[in-house]
């Protein structure tokens, strides 16, 4: 496969932190040029980031034709108009979580994407671990029983004002910023969608977001999954699942280490416990993310990350924000 050739819109913080190292990491992808809506920031960033080019503008960006992959770190508002104006210039587009706010862009990207015929792809990365596909494999084999329950939290601490996650209007909030991940995990280690869900939310007195959450998703077959998430707490993930017979734990469920080792244990249901503890090499997850998209955008490859995917836990996500304002269950 030849390299694929990538843009990056905005000079966001994540791409900084992830994306831009675990491209420059590939021998697979190159990173050709970063575009923001002031030049000299553009230029600044371009030059800190190692990217050969910058561009002052995102229109200027999705022009250039040597770039066929577009990597959109916007705030979460402006995820679906400029992943649809990257398509319409003919990009493949991987897209920051949560890629749309609403089940009517998750189905306008759908037809688009069908009549384009590029790809787009929200960036989970967790999607990519080796330890979480293989937990996966584990409960679809049923080698420690059924999945029956899961409990997963997500916390951090942001208070900062002239964050996008204290902005309301720019689909700032705990639930779509840090609960999306632990619902996710749930519902790709179920195997199936969650047909009702209960929510209780506490809003900021300043920003009106969202910032602390607990929800509770009932599957179809009868499996339950409780998960937490805050923006004003120690940082701390986790998630737990139990089967009629087993309890798995994985710590920093949603994060890779290049470092170390990535572990997850399998404890008996006798007591004490006796343990399992599976070991993973090192892996960095946005640069398999990356090569994965780019390999299903050239080479029609599944992405685990798709729309239809996408699609399911928007439906979830919005019955959730339902469910907390009616302090009732509510059908997904
Ligand atoms: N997958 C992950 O692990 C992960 C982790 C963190 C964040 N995220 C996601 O990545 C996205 C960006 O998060 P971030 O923390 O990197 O944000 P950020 O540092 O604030 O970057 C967002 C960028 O968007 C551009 N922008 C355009 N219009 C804007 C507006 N009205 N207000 C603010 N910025 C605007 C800015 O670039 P210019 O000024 O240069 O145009 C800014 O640098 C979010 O969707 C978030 O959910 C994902």
């Amino acid at each position: 496969m030849r390299k694929s050739r990538w843009g990056i819109l905005g000079a966001a913080g994540i791409a900084r932190k992830q994306l831009i190292p675990s491209l420059h990491a590939s021998e697979q992808c190159e990173l050709v040029a970063v575009a923001s809506r002031d030049a000299a920031k553009a230029a600044t960033y371009a030059k800190e980031n190692g990217i050969p080019v910058s561009y002052g503008s995102y229109e200027e960006l999705l022009a250039d034709p040597t770039i066929d992959m577009i990597y959109n770190p916007l705030p979460n508002h402006l995820h679906v108009q400029w992943t649809r104006k990257a398509v319409e210039a003919g990009k493949h587009v991987l897209c920051e979580k949560p890629l749309a706010l609403s089940v009517q862009d998750v189905e306008d990207l759908i037809r688009l994407r069908e009549s384009s015929g590029k790809l787009i792809g929200e960036a989970y990365a967790m999607f990519h671990q080796p330890r979480l596909q293989s937990l996966k494999t584990q409960f679809e084999s049923r080698r420690y029983g059924k999945l029956e329950s899961a409990h997963g939290s997500f916390y951090v601490t942001n208070t900062d004002p002239n964050n996008i996650r204290n902005a309301y209007q720019e689909g700032g909030g705990a639930l779509w910023d840090i609960g999306v991940y632990p619902i996710t995990v749930a519902r790709w280690m179920f195997g199936e969608e969650p047909v009702e869900v209960a929510c209780t939310m506490d809003l900021d007195p300043q920003f009106q977001v969202d910032h602390h959450t607990t929800g509770i998703l009932r599957f179809r077959s009868g499996g339950q999954m409780s998960f937490a998430c805050g923006m004003r707490h120690p940082f701390h993930t986790a998630m737990t699942f139990y089967t009629d017979t087993h309890r798995m734990e994985v710590g920093k469920t949603f994060h890779s280490d290049t470092k170390g080792q990535m572990i997850y244990e399998v404890f008996t249901g006798a007591q004490p416990p006796a343990v399992k503890t599976y070991s993973f090499e090192p892996v960095d997850q946005y640069m398999l993310e990356c090569e994965n998209f780019a390999e299903a955008a050239l080479e029609g490859k599944p992405f685990a990350g798709s729309l239809e995917q996408t699609l399911a836990n928007t439906k979830v996500l919005l019955a959730l924000f339902k469910a907390a304002d009616s302090h009732k269950f509510e059908s997904v």
